[in-house]
């Protein structure tokens, strides 16, 4: 197995310790100056100050890398995206730009709707191509893994086309891909004014088919007014943890429904967006472990209040970032400019921001034990920057601060 020795780095990770990172805890990174990376067939065999590095070495390293005292932090981890689409709707970001609501345009068929009618008639094929260029964008912007939910075909057919694209995905690129089964995405045309009628379709038949195929790890729903109620998230989520899936939920994004608490109540392993969720909501979920996954991107690109990122971590709240990437309320695949938002406008501090989106969405991926930080064991991916700290992401902006990506110890990009 190939060895590996990356010296003269400036290394900034968090450090794993079972569970997400909470309060104080999410602020704490292992920081080593003068650093040095050991990997042995892709994993981390050794990370830290050059002698207690090279003590570990029992041969000759096949190769040996200068990182010219650039900064080395894990790869990005994005625990939330609606990456797979066939179409963007950039017409609709004019609209919104406008003053048209978002949730108003998926009333009028559009929206979500669009982007179904999109996937339907698209072949595996070209939702293929679409779906890998920006997914290998993201990973030119540092992204070594990756959630990816389907929720554009909202029929039996289209979902399990969406989650194969998406397995194809994890097969043909160099990412770590985890999928989310997300058929309550929203009403589709045919079950108009039937919201109940396609949680039964969803419950009957979608999940045993998904299940049965083990093409998805779990189960993701739009929580929120006018889409599916407290109530019918219930029901569904339920019915998907019975059929052994995880739970995520997409909760109080533009409306407060009471999501945060119902996340809390059913300790989902995630709960999305809660921009506007309730701080007894919040605490719900502090007491219950659930992490809250914060997009702020989303909150950017639809004009709205961020997410109290402050209040969360107070509260005793894991917090993960993630872009939403999507062709509708957020088309952003960028975690450097996540990182940006969450320093800049959800005033987290950089080191909290660096966990936030690594090792916890790693977590919310669920895939801590093998992404996230650069713990011995753990896949070599990491990124090395041009930036002394990780405050650099945030204080350069609007370029990608990534100079080299490397996933499973190999430069991809
Ligand atoms: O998380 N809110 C629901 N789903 C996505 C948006 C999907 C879309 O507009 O296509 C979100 O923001
Ligand atoms: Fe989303």
């Amino acid at each position: 197995m190939t060895v590996k020795l990356f010296r003269n780095a400036a290394i900034h990770t968090p450090v794993d310790r079972g569970r997400p990172a909470a309060g104080s805890a999410q602020g704490e990174i292992a920081v080593f100056a003068k650093g040095t990376l050991l990997t042995e067939g892709g994993r981390i065999v050794a990370v830290g100050a050059e002698e207690s590095v090279t003590a570990r070495l029992n041969r000759r390293p096949d190769m040996e890398i200068d990182c010219g005292g650039a900064c080395l932090i894990p790869g990005f981890v994005d625990p939330h995206t609606h990456i797979c689409f066939a179409e963007r709707r950039e017409r609709e970001f004019e609209l919104r730009r406008a003053g048209t609501p978002y949730l108003e345009i998926l009333r009028q068929g559009g929206g979500i709707l669009s982007s179904v009618r999109a996937v339907r008639a698209a072949s595996e094929e070209e939702l293929f191509e679409t779906t890998a260029e920006n997914v290998l964008s993201a990973l030119s912007l540092g992204t070594t893994t990756m959630e990816i939910k389907s929720g554009y075909g909202l029929d039996t057919e289209s979902e399990l086309k969406m989650l194969r694209v998406i397995d194809r995905i994890r097969r043909e690129t160099p990412l770590d891909v985890t999928a989310t089964f997300m058929g309550a995405h929203a009403v589709p045309e045919e079950f108009r004014g039937n919201a109940d009628g396609f949680v039964d379709l969803i419950v009957d038949e979608m999940i045993p088919a998904v299940v049965g195929q083990a093409i998805a790890d779990s189960c993701d729903i739009f929580c929120e007014e006018g889409i599916f109620s407290v109530a019918q998230s219930r029901r569904l989520l339920e019915a998907a943890r019975k059929a052994g899936l995880k739970l995520r939920a997409h909760v109080d994004e533009v409306h407060d429904t009471g999501g945060a608490a119902l996340a809390g109540e059913l300790a989902v392993l995630s709960a999305e967006h809660l921009l506007a969720a309730n701080d007894e909501g919040l605490k719900a979920m502090a007491a219950a472990g659930v992490i809250a996954d914060l997009l702020p991107a989303t909150a950017y690109s639809l004009r709205k209040p961020y997410a109290r990122a402050r209040r969360m971590i107070e509260l005793g709240l894991p917090v993960a970032c993630a872009t939403d990437c999507n062709p509708g309320s957020c088309f952003c695949e960028s975690m450097p400019f996540i990182f940006g938002l969450a320093v800049m406008n959800m005033d987290m501090t950089p080191e909290e921001a660096l966990t936030a989106t690594t090792l916890n969405s790693a977590y919310s991926a669920g895939l801590a034990g093998r992404v996230g930080s650069l713990d011995e064991g753990k896949s070599a991916d990491f990124l090395l920057l041009d930036a002394e700290t990780p405050a650099g992401i945030a204080y350069h902006a609007g370029v990608s601060p990534v100079l080299a990506v490397y996933k499973r110890g190999e430069h991809v990009a």
